[in-house]
């Protein structure tokens, strides 16, 4: 696909030139599963280039299926909208009568629409409850895990979801904040972040970003979602079919070179045998090596492409 205009990426989904080319590439390319189905974004594209194409696209958010489901009217039969989690993307697949399929797109994280809207409590940029759910008929909020999990857990949810230096110190902070009123909004959240994250330059407001994404990630349990999505990708691709996934941050990413890493190897003998033994065969190709990253038209345009990678593996014959 050549250059786009300017004007023209404003509801253009992420890295969608290069999902397209390499998911097209497909031979025979019939069915496709859309894990991340959003705003449909990318299954529209997919539908357009791929005339004989259909899909099944699932989404944790009604609101997003609604919307999807709007969006692609046009494409009739040719595409389906499931409400469910990708962790159970192939009994999902198998529901819909497909025992196998061609392609497999993962684009994780939350969408524009859901960041934007004030009352998902997903963004310290308005304030909103504290809520964070991608699936709003799930019982964890992100005000049940602030106000009632325990100091230790919540340092360890800062820490290793995070990546946050003050975790401990963010922790104590919540637990004394909590014990004199509930903390009800993300204004609630931040004024407790302000006071102990470190701070870029003096004068500056810190980043609430790291403490925001760790509760996103528990509250969805996130990248229990990715493993076992990745996992529900390789029993149900057939022999050449292809998966692309697109992470936004460094911990799914990890997530997916060591799932793919790990299932492109040949041989699993430890390293200190003379010859192998083990019989096993790799489960997928990387058709490209490391990551895809966002052109630099796409970035000037689009600055949340700036984090974002995509990969590629191919479905070898071996089960
Ligand atoms: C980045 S958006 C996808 C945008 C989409 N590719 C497009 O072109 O419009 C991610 C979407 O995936 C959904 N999602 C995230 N994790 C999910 C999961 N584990 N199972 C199902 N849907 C999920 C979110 O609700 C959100 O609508």
């Amino acid at each position: 696909m050549s250059p786009l205009p300017e004007n023209e990426w404003v509801h253009i989904p992420v890295l969608a030139r290069e999902v397209v080319t390499h998911l097209s590439a497909v031979h025979n390319l019939k069915r496709m599963i859309d894990g991340t189905l959003g705003n449909g974004g990318h299954t529209r594209m997919m539908l357009e280039n791929n005339p004989e194409l259909e899909v099944l696209g699932i989404d944790r958010d009604t609101a997003a299926l609604e919307r999807a489901g709007k969006n692609l009217e046009e494409f009739g039969s040719r595409f389906t909208a499931v409400h469910g989690e990708f962790a159970q993307l192939e009994s999902l697949s198998r529901a819909h009568g497909w025992d196998q399929v061609d392609a497999i797109l993962l684009d994780i994280g939350v969408s524009s629409p859901q960041i934007d809207d004030p009352a998902r409590g997903f963004s310290f940029r308005n304030c909103g409850p504290l809520d964070m759910r991608m699936d709003r008929s799930l019982k964890l909020t992100a005000s049940r895990v602030v106000n009632f999990y325990s100091e230790e857990d919540l340092a360890k949810i800062f820490y290793e979801y995070g990546e946050l230096r003050e975790s401990r110190k963010l922790a104590r902070a919540i637990v004394a904040a909590r014990e004199l009123k509930p903390l009800a909004t993300t204004d609630d959240l931040c004024a407790v972040c302000d006071k102990v994250l470190h701070k870029k330059h003096p004068g500056d407001l810190p980043s609430p970003t790291r403490v925001f994404q760790a509760l996103r990630i528990e509250v969805n349990g996130e990248l229990e979602q990715l493993k076992a999505g990745l996992q529900g990708a390789q029993n149900i691709l057939r022999p050449g079919g292809r998966l692309a996934v697109i992470s936004f941050h460094s911990l799914e990413d990890r997530i997916v070179k060591n799932f793919l890493r790990d299932a492109a190897r040949e041989c699993i003998c430890p390293p200190s045998l003379p010859m192998c033994v083990c019989g096993n065969h790799a489960k997928f190709d990387l058709p490209v090596r490391g990551v895809i990253s966002a052109a630099d038209d796409e970035l000037a345009a689009n600055r949340r492409s700036a984090s974002a990678k995509l990969r590629i593996a191919d479905r070898t014959q071996w089960r």
